[in-house]
């Protein structure tokens, strides 16, 4: 039996069995010790279903309803959607096609990859970003949410400490209405059709949090069980509802070791892409475009650098510099700090300083002393001086 508070408007059917009347919900959750004896046995007598209501002061109490209302609560799927018709299919085609307006400029993202985002998310699929960090899962989630004008919900699952209270809810007790249950926002969001619900972290969530979602996001089933025990209450997902989940992992094959295989397959993956240097510089001068416009190139190579040397097998770097520490630099840049400066706070500290010499932050810094060297009025000054020289003496 479900230890939880039935729902208000639950509404329950009272049998006989040998002397006792029991009550039970249209999902088969006995629901007996919730009710009176007196409530239930007039109830049984009459032919009435009994519905949950709440009364003045938080008050539970159940009160006769006719028959028919027993069993119209619970979800019925819906018939195909309008979507399938021609005319819908048109319009779908068309918005997806013009979807790039709807883009952010300040989000860098190739056209064709957020197409599929809008697609996917039209089409009520389970989106899944993958890529690594700071390259702009978050905010590609979030732009694509905005862009949809449906209502929406932001869920940090990195975040929480406890799944269930941030998906199912609370159980609390109250002197006067007893054992009572809160349902959380997740519940809410699940429920209110076309709904795009943002699930950000989903691979630093707690296990548990993926044991939940595992039905609420498998495509046969779209329901979340407030409790664990089987015949326990379940809530439907609503028509329309769509999941965007991002996830912190490379784009390589390993990644499915990270994330649980299962959760994983319930998701259409779109990756990513990291930005080239080009791009990055795009990306730099339209947030800064009062820094020096050589200062930023500096920085878009040297992060481009970073990046290709950890992705060579032979490279001494584990990971590259991420979009996110870019644009910080730059933004320190902007407030008057120095390219080493700006680089010895951003940047340095997340490369690993083991091993001196040879460690990868000595790696890093020695990029950036490069580009220090060279960026320099003086240095170019020099250059030219030899290639005169150079020409004097050839
Ligand atoms: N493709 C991009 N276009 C524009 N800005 C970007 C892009 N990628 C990263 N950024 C910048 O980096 C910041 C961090 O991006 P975001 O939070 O989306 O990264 P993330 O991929 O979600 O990272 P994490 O894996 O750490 O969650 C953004 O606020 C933005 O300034
Ligand atoms: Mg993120």
């Amino acid at each position: 039996m479900s230890k939880k508070s039935p729902k208000i408007g639950t509404v329950v059917k009272i049998e006989m069995s040998g002397n006792r009347y029991n009550a039970f919900d249209s999902d088969g959750n006995k629901l007996t010790s919730f009710i009176r004896t007196g409530t239930r046995k007039s109830a049984y007598k009459a032919g009435s279903a009994l519905e949950c209501r709440e009364g003045k002061g938080g008050r539970i109490y159940w009160w006769k309803v006719p028959m028919e209302n027993f069993g119209v609560v619970s979800h019925i799927p819906d018939a195909p959607s309008e979507v399938e018709v021609p005319d819908g299919h048109a319009e779908i085609v068309d918005f997806i096609n013009t979807s790039y307006k709807l883009k952010p400029k300040g989000l860098v993202m190739k056209e064709l990859k957020w197409k599929y985002l809008v697609r996917g998310a039209v089409r009520g699929k389970n989106l899944l970003m993958t890529g690594p960090a700071g390259c702009g899962k978050t905010m590609a989630a979030k732009s694509l949410v905005n862009a949809m004008d449906r209502p929406d919900f932001y869920f940090n699952l990195g975040a929480t400490q406890d799944p269930r209270s941030t998906l199912i809810g609370n159980t609390h007790f109250d002197k006067k209405k007893g054992t009572y249950f809160s349902e959380a926002l997740f519940v809410k969001a699940i429920s209110t059709p076309n709904a795009v619900i943002l699930l950000d972290e989903l691979s630093r969530a707690h296990p548990d949090a993926w044991n939940i979602l595992m039905t609420v996001l498998d495509e046969g089933q779209r329901y979340l069980r407030l409790d664990e025990a089987d015949g326990s209450e379940t809530i439907n997902v609503a028509e329309g509802v769509t999941f965007v989940a991002t996830a912190n992992i490379g784009n390589e094959y390993t990644s499915t070791r990270v994330m649980d295989k299962a959760l994983m397959d319930r998701f259409t993956i779109v990756e990513m892409d990291v930005l080239t240097d080009e791009e990055e510089l795009g990306l730099l001068t339209y947030m800064f475009p009062h820094v020096n416009l050589d200062l930023l190139k500096s920085v878009s190579e040297i992060a481009h650098l970073t990046r290709v040397e950890s992705k060579s097998d032979t490279g001494k770097l584990s990971t590259g510099i991420s979009t996110r520490t870019s644009v910080e630099l730059a933004g320190l840049l902007y407030d008057g700090f120095d390219l080493n400066e700006a680089a010895e706070v951003t940047a340095y500290p997340q490369f690993a300083d083991d091993g001196g010499v040879d460690s990868e932050r000595t790696y890093v810094k020695q990029l950036v002393q490069k580009y220090i060297n060279d960026g320099s009025n003086e240095d170019l000054f020099n250059e030219e001086e030899m290639t005169d020289e150079e020409k004097e003496n050839s």
